[in-house]
């Protein structure tokens, strides 16, 4: 498997699919729902996706495709090498704000995560990891994360969480939030993980993420050091939805001890 050869094609299409993307918005979107009125698709989303499975079919016929809008093939295994891809991760920005969305897409070989990307479409922005030879933002190395504390931590969390859930106990987010700096919502899972591996955020937290949301984020994490885990503090399941925690090493343990508290 020459990584090498895969990070360039990976690249290469990212970025012709994110100019795609912004040529988008000079013609119509189609906007539907799915599971119900928030949850969003449009016809850019299925096109960007087609257009991958297009050419990493061209590239490899061997290569899986598990894709959030399901244009691919069933997948069922992490065996071979398989391509883990959202092709819009904020499609509610996508419509509204026309920015502040991401292409995230992490390809796995035998279920080991190998390359990671997600890229900032309006901005042109690539955050990568190569599993074992680091992480970058465009062309500058990231640094291996250094610690902080809980005071000057920021928190990517959404604002569902502070008010009684079934999830977890919010009282105790609300004391997470006394304590902190700061939080913030994005509204992108992909976004709010490219900022924790990069410093810009501490930690990001959600009740529920597919694994087309976290696989290209799972692999930059691990050369710059965040740790990633379901809300019990295990590894997150790549062929279902699992809660989803990522934060600095220096304060991932007292969130999910102190502040992120699932019920049961
Ligand atoms: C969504 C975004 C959002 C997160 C949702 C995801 P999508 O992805 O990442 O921030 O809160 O859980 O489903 O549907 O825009 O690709
Ligand atoms: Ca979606
Ligand atoms: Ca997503
Ligand atoms: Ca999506």
């Amino acid at each position: 498997m020459d990584l090498q050869q895969m990070d360039e094609f990976a690249k290469k299409i990212i970025f012709e699919a994110g100019s795609r993307i912004r040529q988008a918005f000079s013609y119509n979107l189609v906007i539907e729902t799915k599971s119900g009125a928030n949850d969003l698709v449009t016809n850019i989303d299925r096109e960007t996706e087609l257009f991958f499975i297009e050419q990493i079919k061209a590239f490899d016929p061997t290569h899986k495709i598990l894709g959030e809008e399901g244009m691919g093939e069933k997948v069922e295994t992490l065996d071979g090498v398989v391509w883990i891809i959202d092709p819009i991760d904020g499609t509610m920005n996508f419509v509204k704000q026309h920015r502040h969305f991401m292409i995230s897409i992490g390809i796995f070989v035998n279920g080991v995560g190998k390359l990671g990307y997600i890229f900032d479409v309006m901005r042109e922005d690539l955050f990568y990891g190569i599993a074992g030879q680091g992480a970058w933002y465009n062309d500058s190395p990231l640094r291996k994360l250094q610690a902080i504390t809980m005071e000057e931590a920021v928190i990517g969390i959404n604002s569902h969480w502070v008010a009684p859930n079934r999830h977890i106990h919010h009282e105790k987010v609300i004391d997470m939030i006394r304590k902190v700096r700061g939080t913030r919502s994005y509204g992108s899972a992909a976004m709010e993980i490219a900022f924790v591996v990069s410093g810009k955020l501490d930690a990001y937290v959600s009740m529920r993420l597919a694994p087309w949301d976290i696989a290209g984020g799972i692999i930059i994490a691990q050369e710059v050091g965040a740790i990633a885990t379901n809300l019990h503090g295990g590894g997150f399941d790549f062929l279902h939805q699992d809660t989803f925690i990522i934060a600095n090493p220096a304060i991932h343990r007292e969130l999910l001890e102190k502040y992120i508290v699932p019920y049961e």
